[in-house]
């Protein structure tokens, strides 16, 4: 597993895109293999986790023909049984979404992922899909999963934690459910699902936290999609370049998705000089340019909804938090710990090595932010956004730092290293 070394770096400053999202990435993957007629697909990830999907769509008989890294074209329906368990690697997305839409159908399967995936909270999907009349089985509460065919009803779900992915997995197996699915949510989670089965011609309406889906849907239309840059992606180089003094940094192309645009809002509290100019819609997902410029940043108490509309970004928020004058207070952030891997618990030990003064909270954390930090050796537990975390620390901290298991930053934004290389920062991977 490969090592990067990050030096401490004056500023950030130039013009860049990042990958496409992963959030849609996946989905159009999977929405694309229950849809009649050829999917044309622009700008999707080719990550560690999407590339999980990738092999499982294919498995499942659909013939993904890649045109070049970034653009994909296959034929949706004709589903087959799978030769062997689905293997998702570490990508939860890719399970629970696919959990969803293979009990519906005519044959079994099995859900299965590295050791990683396999310590990962699963009956909170195989509960949801049950009550549908689903035959799915897990393990202990975990994956493996395994599934064979049963027909499936519709249910009103009321959730008790606000996820994308549990509300996901729950419409996708409504798509072949006999009478209407209803999911009330307690906040706003990601709503990619719902944008792009509306894109596709589904029977989907949304009233504020409530998504109502109609009985079986005969037919979805292909895909026709332009993926945006992942805004999660960028929110690294957002905090390194707010932290960084007389960084200015224009990053194009972004998804700006509000229940994906938390970052942007936290960063501005934070007293951040963060702008975003929406351009475009590209199949129901707003996108646009984002420019931030470096300078003093101030404590935070983030709680409610903002949570969920940043739930992946605060880890890098905890950096920016440190780098910050005062206290900064994360609170109802406990799905953290049911990440990749526990994140209140790995951002505390992590970021405590590099001096920053941490205190774990069973549903958050604390910062005291403001002091100087020193680069060391740290750890990026084989966590994507711990590693990222890491080396944007490692851009203020004194000295080199070390971040070791850094292999798993291409699980979700390949290029990471060389992006920030590009903006002026001492950057090698060893
Ligand atoms: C995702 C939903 C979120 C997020 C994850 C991606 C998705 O998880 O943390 O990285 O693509 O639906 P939860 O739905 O578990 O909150």
């Amino acid at each position: 597993m490969s090592t990067l070394t990050v030096s401490r770096t004056p500023a950030l400053r130039g013009r860049i895109s990042v990958p496409g999202d992963k959030s849609i990435s996946h989905r159009a993957l999977i929405l694309g293999m229950l849809a009649a007629g050829e999917n044309r697909v622009r700008g999707w990830l080719p990550a560690g986790d999407t590339l999980a999907t990738l092999g499982a769509v294919r498995a499942l008989g659909i013939d993904v023909l890649r045109e070049n890294e970034t653009s994909l074209r296959f034929q949706g329906g004709g589903l087959r049984e799978p030769a062997a368990p689905l293997d998702c690697v570490n990508a939860g997305t890719c399970m629970r979404l696919l959990a969803g839409a293979l009990v519906g159908q005519t044959f079994p399967s099995v859900l299965d992922g590295s050791p990683q995936l396999r310590r990962r909270p699963m009956a909170r999907i195989t509960g949801p899909l049950r009550a549908m009349g689903a035959s799915i089985s897990d393990t202990d509460g975990r994956a493996p999963l395994h599934i064979e065919p049963a027909p499936l009803h519709g249910h009103e779900h009321t959730l008790s934690v606000a996820s994308a992915q549990v509300k996901s997995a729950i419409l996708l197996a409504g798509l072949h459910a006999e009478g209407a699915t209803v999911v009330h949510e307690p906040g706003p989670s990601r709503n990619h699902t719902e944008v792009m089965l509306q894109a596709i011609g589904a029977d989907l309406k949304v009233d504020k936290h409530t998504v109502h889906l109609a009985a079986a849907q005969p037919r979805l239309e292909p895909l026709e999609l332009d993926v945006p840059g992942d805004i999660s992606s960028a929110a690294f180089v957002l905090v390194a370049a707010a932290c960084l003094p007389g960084s200015d940094v224009v990053i194009e192309h972004v998804g700006l998705n509000p229940t994906r645009t938390g970052i942007l809002e936290v960063l501005a509290r934070m007293g951040s000089d963060v702008a975003s100019t929406e351009r475009e819609e590209s199949g129901g997902e707003p996108l646009g340019t984002l420019r931030i410029r470096g300078g003093d940043l101030r404590g935070v108490s983030l709680g409610g909804d903002l949570i969920v509309r940043a739930i992946d970004e605060l880890p890098v928020i905890a950096v920016a938090a440190a780098q910050a004058a005062g206290e900064t207070r994360i609170t109802v952030a406990a799905e953290l710990r049911v990440k990749e891997v526990d994140r209140i618990a790995v951002v505390a030990q992590e970021l405590r090595k590099l001096g920053v003064q941490v205190s774990e909270q069973p549903d958050g954390m604390v910062v005291e932010g403001g002091h100087p930090l020193k680069g060391t050796a740290v750890d990026s537990h084989g966590d994507h956004r711990i590693g990222m975390m890491l080396a944007v620390a490692g851009l203020f901290a004194e000295g080199e730092t070390h971040i070791q298991n850094a292999g798993c930053i291409a699980d979700s934004f390949p290029g990471f290293a060389a992006t920030l290389a590009a903006l002026g920062a001492e950057v090698r991977t060893a």
